[in-house]
């Protein structure tokens, strides 16, 4: 797929009309996208689990209008503060979707998982909107193939929030390009993915829920001239080689140690930058410290990944999910803000609902 074919030139008929709903799940990168070039390219290929319970439901009421305007709401609550991330998101697709232009739309999303957690809620939120714009270029064009729409609709994704276009199919996306895979959507796994993975948990420990200090926006564009950026592009691309390799036979030794650099890694890059920052808490660090210190004691393949933020991604196997459950209640609860965390699961991708 090209740039070019992504463009629509399709036109809204006069009286057009209607709703359309989808639903985007949130996703963790193991190997992390950290860095960007113009237009959400990524500066290196990632790869993520696809999550199944924290998600973004999202409808779009619209209707003909002689010029492009929008209305959102979030929980049927007017929020104006997102507006502005909405239009910059409608203003980066437009010429990809001519008959928008000629659209009112009526935004109203919700995400399934607690609003301001830390989770990254725009990775789901620009998969759920994009996913909606495509059901309205279904309708004005019924025959599109799915290959086209879920392509389109990462493509669409990616320009609203980069590790967005991982949140459209599920369980294992690449992102980036490398092989046959590509830097304008996210592609799943296209090896096989060992059993052991197939229902792999990821337990979401909300280490601190205010907002961060130094945004990912910002974040990435500390990667331009940082020091350690080439030789940090060139390991994540060997990386995603060998997390690929790890994946289709289920190393989970060489799993756990890949996802722990990775999440450092990311991290390392924040406390390298000009001006250097830090974005883990205390309890994150203690949280780290008993993930490993408990793999240590049981042989449990359990290990952690970091995003963005302070939360701490704890990833683990189905058939230890019961002592891991135990450990997580007993022992990291207590760290986590209001001793709040998630117990989720890979997913297999967005959905209409
Ligand atoms: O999608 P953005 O621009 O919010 O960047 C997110 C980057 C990380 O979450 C830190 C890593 C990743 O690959 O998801």
């Amino acid at each position: 797929m090209t740039l070019e074919q992504f463009q629509s030139r399709l036109t809204t008929p006069s009286a057009f009309e209607g709703t359309v709903c989808w639903q985007a799940p949130s996703n963790i990168a193991l190997v992390k996208y950290w860095g960007k070039h113009e237009n959400q390219i990524p500066c290196n290929p990632s790869v993520s689990f696809t999550l199944s319970e924290c998600h973004t439901k999202t409808s779009i009421a619209f209707k003909s209008s002689p010029q492009f305007s929008f209305d959102f709401s979030y929980d049927g609550q007017a929020a104006p503060s997102f507006n502005k991330k909405i239009q910059q998101f409608f203003n980066h697709i437009s010429p990809y979707c001519q008959y928008l232009s000629k659209l009112k739309l009526q935004i109203n999303s919700v995400n399934t998982f607690p609003h301001s957690s830390g989770i990254a809620s725009s990775a789901s939120a620009m998969a759920a909107l994009a996913l909606c714009v495509m059901e309205i270029e279904k309708q004005l064009e019924p025959n599109v193939s799915d290959t086209y729409f879920f392509q389109k609709a990462s493509f669409l994704a990616r320009l609203g929030s980069g590790s967005a276009c991982r949140s459209i199919k599920g369980p294992v996306v690449v992102w980036g390009s490398h092989g046959s895979y590509s830097d304008l959507f996210g592609t799943p796994l296209i090896s096989s993915l060992h059993p052991i993975f197939e229902d792999y948990h990821d337990t979401i420990l909300l280490i601190d829920r205010g907002q961060k200090t130094v945004s990912s926006t910002a974040g990435h564009q500390l990667m331009n001239g940082h020091p350690f950026a080439s030789k940090r592009f060139a390991q994540a691309t060997k990386n995603l080689d060998h997390i690929i390799s790890i994946l289709k036979t289920g190393d989970l030794k060489a799993f756990v140690e890949l996802v722990e650099l990775e999440a450092l890694t990311l991290h390392a890059m924040m406390m390298t930058s000009s001006p250097a920052y830090l974005l883990m808490k205390p309890a994150t660090l203690e949280a780290i410290t008993k993930v490993q210190a408990f793999r240590q004691k049981t042989n449990i393949p359990v290990c952690f990944t970091l995003d963005a933020g302070a939360n701490v991604h704890v990833l683990y196997p189905n058939e230890n999910a019961t002592l891991v459950h135990q450990f997580i209640q007993t022992e990291l609860a207590s760290l986590c803000d209001q001793g709040c965390y998630i117990h989720d699961k890979l997913g297999k991708g967005a959905k209409k609902y």
